[in-house]
């Protein structure tokens, strides 16, 4: 006969609460929002259900509503008023992005605002940073990356999230904010950022669908796990504050080891098509999109997350009040 039962503690609901190791807490979940140019009524986007572009109006009003759900975090996305080839609108002070920063701060004052600090809803060419001959130039775009931070952290944004994946993105953006007397502005590194097939709702709502090639020249190789953790010591080396993966559950290893490895925050970035994907199985009849949800975002604080982005924050904002 065994003499140890592990079933011993699943007998009944109460046994199972009290030996629970894991829970996803609102407290930790950071909703994207994506801000566009105009006034008006938020927008759907049809390879995205549930999820919308606002007007920066419109972004009073939400962050107002998240606000009264328990949400108290959110990573911004601009769709740029105008594309160039050098982007230019992203590091406009009256940009987007800006604005909502200033009308969530007046609308919702104890909102944590992260802002999304990349080229790619602003070029024409829609790769995150400035192209020659045919390629993506490193240190030009760290110098322009840097300029959009230092505008989202004048508007007030608490912490900016370069995702450009360029080498030395937040070195130039910590010396930048520095310089300019944001000393407080945190940076959240998106530090593993793969080259992945996950994010096309994401260019959709954002307009971001690069013209030529795609974002293998930058973004990380999907195969590597070392050269991710290169990423990360890179990252804590120049300054990151917290460091995030992305997609979030294709790099459940990455964020168990980086737990072992740093002492950071570390967020993990659960993307548009995850999120599309388990709308897409549930909307099938193929899973309960509530059990499904619930069993992703604890496998993601599971694996070592402190704070995961997720579109589906209100989602669990509404369950968490019993909602059905
Ligand atoms: C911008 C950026 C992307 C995402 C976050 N920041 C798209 C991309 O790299 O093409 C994806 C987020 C999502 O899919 O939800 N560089």
């Amino acid at each position: 006969m065994p003499r140890v039962r592990l079933r011993r503690l699943r007998r009944s609901p109460s046994l199972r609460e009290w030996v629970a190791e894991t829970t996803v807490e609102l407290r930790r979940l950071i909703y994207p929002v994506f801000v566009r140019p105009g006034t008006g009524r938020p927008e759907p986007i049809p390879s995205f259900p549930g999820v919308f572009r606002y007007s920066v109006r419109g972004v009073s009003a939400l962050a107002r509503e998240l606000s009264s759900e328990g949400i108290h975090s959110v990573l911004l996305f601009g769709v740029g008023r105008r594309k160039d080839p050098e982007g230019r609108d992203a590091w406009a002070a009256d940009g987007v992005v800006p604005e909502a920063v200033r009308a969530i701060r007046r609308a919702a004052p104890e909102m944590v605002i992260s802002t999304d600090v990349c080229l790619c809803a602003y070029t024409t060419h829609g790769h995150c940073g400035v192209v020659a001959h045919g390629t993506v130039v490193n240190d030009a775009t760290c110098e322009r990356l840097a300029r959009v931070a230092v505008a989202h952290a004048e508007a007030g944004a608490d912490v900016v999230a370069p995702s450009a994946m360029m080498d030395g993105q937040v070195a130039a953006i910590r010396a930048a904010l520095d310089g300019a007397g944001h000393e407080d502005a945190g940076v959240l590194a998106y530090t593993s950022k793969h080259a992945s097939s996950f994010y096309g709702p994401f260019r959709e709502a954002e307009q971001s669908t690069p013209e030529f090639g795609d974002r293998r020249g930058y973004q990380m190789d999907f195969r590597n796990a070392r050269e991710a953790l290169r990423e990360m010591e890179q990252d804590v080396a120049e300054g990151a504050d917290v460091l995030m993966v992305k997609p979030a559950l294709t790099s459940l290893d990455l964020l168990a080891r980086a737990r072992q490895r740093f002492l950071l925050p570390l967020a993990a970035y659960q993307v548009s098509g995850e999120y599309a994907m388990l709308r897409a199985a549930a909307a099938a009849g193929v899973v309960d999109e509530r059990a499904a949800v619930e069993e992703t975002l604890t496998a993601i604080r599971r694996a070592g997350a402190d704070l995961i982005v997720t579109y589906f924050a209100r989602d669990v904002a509404h369950w968490s009040r019993g909602g059905p």
